[in-house]
């Protein structure tokens, strides 16, 4: 039912369209297309006539084997005449075998006589992400994991698994290729196997044997199977043995490059255009044992995030000013829908700059008296900061910008190598600078410039855009002519466009048949308007392959062309150019920072909160992410689009960012580009109430798709984000666990379930933590879903989360389930104690109301489950407190470690799956016998509800332990 009017949607979209492009501060421009003109590649993976490495390079052969502490070095001498294939062979090497620790084994390769960091052939250094070495004591006689090698015919290797003899990675039959600009070796893999991981990118779960991954950051929407924002080269892989078992390992190769993993029958093929091998091999053997065994072992544990960042965030690029904003949160309220969280996309920026804020629409003195009512209410704001700087025009005393001033000064800029001056890319405001964070004035202009910005708009935390970083032409285009600043590219910038291009969801033409034809009536007339701003033609040529030069790197046309997917894949497109020079010692380029880049910008940013914030959790959003980017940041999936299939993707998504270490991850909501509808939001709105960042955003001048402008989702909404806030604790001690030891929030079934092969793919329901199974409408015009239910044949209940009766479910069986729209399926483990709150407006009101435990037991009759106290904002909180769970026999206990006080008493305790009312009830807090006649019971269905506990915990639910006996 479309409860949105035909009239206000068109009104929307006339009046995005009379505002848009939103740059008529600036003229339009005397600038050539060709700034943005790259030559146009063949990618090495689709050119027939690339080199293939292997058949023509001569390999190594490895000599003088030197035991170590834990393992051994040997060298490794080229085997014959150079091939040259894409760079310059490196003739010397070193091998480093390290049993690190029972479950890693470590195998490096780098070159023998290059000191590391050398500009020629840069290897990653630990300061940029961790690099892990041995625990001093594991050897290859106690190591889960073995390494062979063979110099027959070349230089190959094989890791195996001890207690098995299998092979998990082996190079045999295969050459290593070492050169200043590629790398290649090749692991022979089993038939069909199952690999996950590789974040990021827009694909299935498991990734299958005709799949190429690029790695090379790029500021390119949500692009099935392309490039994309972050690097996270770790792999799971899981064989399934007769049935009944399974075994996972995992492998993580160290190395910032672009690069490219080519997984193909039977081989996995890694190149990259630099660097060294640093390769991890993880044992397992569970595959959330690796997924551990990599963020405890190699790259870190994620950051805490504080507690209300996980209630409910609103944000959309288009909110024109404070009085939008106050109208959105109004909105909410008014609809009777939690906001925690209110966000400004660029809108409220002066021309796009960061650090300012528009006098017109979002001046400070009215942004202040805003964000005073909003902190009143509990409520917060998160804006977004892009991650250029823009270059004021050096003619022009009016143009004049304070941070840029200040930056250039320090020298906190990258550098244009052929000028020295400062690189001059472009981005929305104009020709503009990237701050440098391999320089100490780098982290100190941008600390400075958050905390000052912050004395005037009082954020909460930040979002990082365009981190990979974004350049809207090609190489320093700004040199020379910064005096046209603020200048706008002679093209459409992404968002430009007028809702013309805007699509609607699949079938939105079937759910709203007459709104549909109306726009598309309306859309001819538009598409004249868009014409009349279309964009001039760039010329570009295409280039052969460039060929290795002795001593030289090709940075910006590496020999080896990665299939970065913007027009014409070269590497200068789109981005800050490969060849632009930091400030440090070793001149560093970003041909070896490129994948880095987002990561470092978030890591400042999170530097830059700790000062402006002393002692609290800093709330960081970025887009460009590395390994290890978890330790400070959390991510969001970028520009996705409204449709029904990137909602679905979505899912995948998230558990690769699970197993990256970056667990504080969610899409957005809805969908970004594109127009929504009434029927994907509400799906989605419901959905995303289970990930762990739940924010709704979407696309200039797109439909409004905030949850209460349609009454079907304002109720879906509603009702889900009642669960979402009465689970927040629950949530919570989820993210204390991923933490403190590498547990996942987001789960895939698979990881629940590792031995039932039949689990292998499944990316269409997901659980959050061990106890609650999401099976979410993926389609529109149904009102049923399908979803397996692991663990049946071998006795595990799944409790529908609204009734909590028994779901009626068969082994194996794809089981249907009523959808109706504003409902999704929520299905609880048996076995599972899920501590909850009353909801309240928002998690701090959540936080101080009462508890309530809903406890489904197995088929024993018994039920654990976890909870986790602190005071939600700190890095070292004074107090915590951890409550163990457990109830069997007919007994709850609790037991507690910690001295946080929370005040909120236990109010009711809901069991399912007790089959009578009990005849007595005996409790016990802190030892002290209870008494208990005052407790309602009721019992029905199978299901037994306690009430009326509060007056045994006024003080608070976890003061004492408790003991509560049933007697049947
Ligand atoms: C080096 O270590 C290996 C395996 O532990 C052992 O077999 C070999 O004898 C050692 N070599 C020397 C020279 O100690
Ligand atoms: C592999 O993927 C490509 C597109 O990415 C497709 O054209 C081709 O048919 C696929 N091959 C197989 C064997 O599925
Ligand atoms: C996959 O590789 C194996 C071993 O190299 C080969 O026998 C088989 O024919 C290949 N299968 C396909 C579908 O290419
Ligand atoms: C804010 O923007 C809205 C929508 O464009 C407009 O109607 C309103 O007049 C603006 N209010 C202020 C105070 O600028």
């Amino acid at each position: 039912m479309l409860k949105r009017s035909l009239a206000a949607v068109l009104a929307s979209s006339v009046l995005a369209a009379a505002q848009a492009p939103s740059t008529t501060y600036r003229t339009i421009p005397s600038l050539t297309p060709q700034i943005d003109a790259a030559p146009s590649l063949v990618p090495a993976i689709y050119d027939p006539t690339a080199p293939n490495a292997q058949a023509i390079c001569p390999g190594y052969k490895a000599s003088n084997v030197v035991n170590t502490t834990q393992g051994f070095t040997a060298d490794l001498t080229i085997a014959g005449p150079a091939c040259s294939a894409y760079g310059n062979d490196i003739a010397d090497l070193t091998l480093a075998v390290e049993y690190q620790a029972k479950q890693r084994l470590s195998v490096k390769i780098y070159p023998r006589h290059l000191a590391p960091h050398n500009t020629s052939l840069y290897i990653l250094p630990a300061f940029l992400t961790p690099e892990p070495s041995g625990d001093g004591s594991t050897t290859a006689a106690t190591s889960d994991l073995s390494f062979t090698w063979s110099n027959e015919p070349s230089f190959q290797f094989k890791v195996s698994r001890v207690s098995n003899g299998e092979e998990i990675f082996s190079t045999y039959g295969y050459k290593i290729v070492f050169e200043d600009q590629f790398l290649e070796l090749v692991t022979n893999m089993v038939k069909d196997y199952n690999v996950y991981g590789l974040a990021e990118n827009i694909h299935d779960f498991r990734l299958g044997n005709n799949f190429t991954q690029t790695f090379y950051a790029a500021d390119s929407g949500n692009p099935i199977d392309g490039n994309l924002y972050g690097t996270h080269p770790f792999y799971v892989e899981t064989r399934y043995k007769d049935g009944a078992s399974s075994l996972s390992h995992g492998v993580y190769a160290r190395n910032a490059h672009g690069q490219e993993w080519l997984l193909r029958n039977r081989t996995i093929t890694y190149r990259t255009i630099g660097g060294s091998f640093d390769l991890y091999f993880l044992s397992g053997p569970k595959p959330t044992d690796v997924i551990a065994q990599y963020q405890n072992g190699i790259v870190g544990l994620p950051a805490l995030q504080m507690y209300w960042t996980f209630g409910f965030h609103q944000c959309r690029w288009g909110y024109e000013n404070w009085t939008v904003l106050q109208e959105v949160v109004d909105g909410y309220a008014n609809a009777g829908i939690q906001l925690e969280v209110i966000w400004n996309d660029i809108d409220y920026m002066n021309q796009y700059r960061d650090f300012t804020n528009g006098e017109l629409n979002y001046p400070v003195g009215p942004g202040q008296e805003f964000l005073a009512r909003l902190h009143a209410a509990g409520q917060h704001y998160v804006p977004i900061i892009d991650s250029n700087i823009y270059a004021e025009n050096p003619s022009n005393a009016s143009d004049a910008y304070e941070p840029f001033q200040r930056g250039a000064a320090m020298g906190a800029f990258i550098r244009n190598p052929g000028t020295g001056d400062f690189y001059y890319g472009d981005n929305w405001p104009g020709f503009s600078v990237w701050t440098d964070f391999l320089v100490p004035q780098g982290q100190e202009f941008w600390t400075y410039e958050c905390s000052d910005w912050h004395s005037r708009i009082p954020y909460d935390g930040i979002w990082i855009d365009l981190s990979e970083a974004s350049s809207f032409c090609v190489g320093s285009c700004g040199d020379g002519r910064l005096d046209q600043n603020p200048v706008h590219p002679p093209f459409k910038l992404p968002g430009e466009y007028l809702n013309v291009d805007y699509e609607f969801p699949e079938a939105f033409n079937i759910t709203n048949a007459t709104e549909a034809s109306s726009l598309s009536a309306a859309s001819a007339s538009q598409s004249s308007a868009n014409a009349a701003i279309s964009t001039p033609a760039i010329v570009t040529t295409t280039q052969a392959r460039t060929l290795p030069t002795p001593g030289v790197r090709n940075l910006d046309f590496p020999p080896y062309a990665l299939n970065n997917l913007f027009d014409g894949h070269a590497l200068v497109k789109n981005s800050i150019a490969p060849n632009a020079t930091h400030n440090d010692a070793l001149n560093t380029t970003e041909y070896e920072m490129h994948n880095l880049y987002g990561h470092q910008i978030s890591n400042a940013t999170y530097h830059a909160l700790l000062q402006v914030f002393p002692g609290r959790r800093p709330f960081t959003v970025g887009r460009s992410t590395f390994a290890g980017s978890g330790n400070f940041t959390s991510h969001w999936g970028g520009d996705n689009n409204s449709k029904w299939g990137s909602m679905y993707l979505a899912i995948a998504q998230m558990f690769t960012f699970a197993m990256a270490g970056i667990p504080m991850f969610g899409v957005d909501t809805c969908g970004f580009s594109h127009n929504t509808d009434m029927e994907l939001c509400a799906r989605w709105m419901e959905m995303d109430a289970f990930m762990p960042f739940y924010r709704n955003h979407n696309v200039f001048a797109s439909v409004a798709q905030e949850a209460y402008r349609w009454g079907s989702v304002a109720e879906a909404t509603r009702r889900v984000m009642n669960i979402r806030y009465s689970l927040l604790t629950y949530m919570y001690t989820l993210f204390y666990y991923a933490h403190n030891e590498g547990e996942t929030v987001m789960r895939a079934l698979q990881w629940e379930f590792p031995d039932d092969a039949s689990l292998a793919a499944v990316d269409n329901q997901f659980m959050l933590g061990p106890s609650l199974l999401i099976t979410p409408v993926l389609q529109p015009l149904v009102t049923t879903v399908k979803g397996v239910f692991p663990g049946v044949a071998e006795g595990t209940i799944w409790y529908d989360y609204y009734t909590l009766q028994p779901l009626d479910v068969a082994a194996g069986e794809n089981k249907t389930l009523d959808a109706p729209l504003e409902h999704i399926n929520v299905h609880i483990r048996g076995g599972s104690i899920l501590p909850m709150q009353v909801p309240g407006n928002t998690t701090e009101t959540t936080k101080n109301n009462p508890y309530e435990l809903t406890i489904a037991l197995d088929k024993d009759g018994a039920a654990t489950g976890s909870l986790y106290l602190d005071d939600g904002v700190s890095i070292a909180p004074n107090a915590t407190k951890l409550i163990h769970l457990s109830y069997a026999s007919d007994t709850l206990t609790t037991s507690l470690s910690g001295s946080y006080h929370s005040a909120a008493p236990l109010a009711n305790i809901t069991i399912a799956g007790v089959p009578s009312l009990p005849s007595g009830i005996d409790l016990s807090i802190a030892g002290q016998p209870c008494e208990a006649a005052a407790v309602t019971l009721v019992h029905g269905a199978g299901v037994l509800y306690l009430s009326g506990l509060e007056e045994f915990t006024p003080g608070g639910a976890w003061e004492g332990e408790m003991v509560l006996r049933f007697s049947f």
